[in-house]
């Protein structure tokens, strides 16, 4: 999987450092509240596996899954729910988990959904932000990097659902997507 890279952005521990830098700051602002992680299926699974041992108080989870850019490297910018929340969330502490910001329509929408439910607060915590391509206007709480506008994959991050298990983040050369 190494040869389709075109080179690593970020590596396993830069990722890991910042993710104990999150859960630190996490666990300080949340003491005391009712505090349930809302991870985005499937592209936030290493994230939130990793941050959720970060954070020192208790917490539940629940997950969501949306529609986002199917097999193309490119946002469709239609947001549709795939699988609905478990918990009722009325007067808790959400925060979303989610992989990346791009255009910003998934979390915009999910932010949205998630505050209807009359919860207590909603705030997102995101590992990557690439603004560059930011559409809409979109509040990201906690941000573990921002990175240059590239395709990625790799921890949580797909190409056609391949190389979500990659422990970095790399780029992934443009002769694997344009074909
Ligand atoms: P947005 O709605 O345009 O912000 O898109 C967010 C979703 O698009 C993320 O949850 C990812 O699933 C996907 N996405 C955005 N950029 C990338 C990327 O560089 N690699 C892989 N998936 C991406
Ligand atoms: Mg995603």
């Amino acid at each position: 999987m190494l040869n389709d890279m075109e080179r690593i952005l970020l590596s396993e521990e830069e990722i890991k450092q910042r993710i104990q830098e999150m859960g630190n700051q996490i666990s300080k602002d949340y003491q005391g509240k009712d505090l349930i992680l809302v991870g985005v299926l499937k592209g936030s699974v290493p994230f939130m596996a990793d941050l959720m041992k970060r954070i020192e108080i208790p917490c539940s989870m629940d997950f969501m899954a949306v529609s986002s850019y199917g097999n193309s490297t490119e946002s469709s910018g239609i947001v549709r729910i795939l699988k609905d929340l478990d918990f009722e969330i009325e007067n808790k502490d959400i925060l979303i988990i989610e992989d990346i910001v791009d255009s910003g329509t998934t979390l915009k929408y999910l932010k949205k959904y998630l505050a209807s439910k009359n919860p207590k607060s909603v705030e997102i915590a995101c590992l990557l932000n690439k603004p560059e391509r930011r559409a809409v206007e979109i509040d990201v709480k906690y941000l573990g990097f921002e990175v240059p506008n590239y395709f990625l994959v790799g921890y949580g991050l797909d190409y056609a659902e391949k190389y979500r298990n990659l422990p970095y983040i790399g780029i992934l050369k443009e002769c694997v997507y344009k074909k």
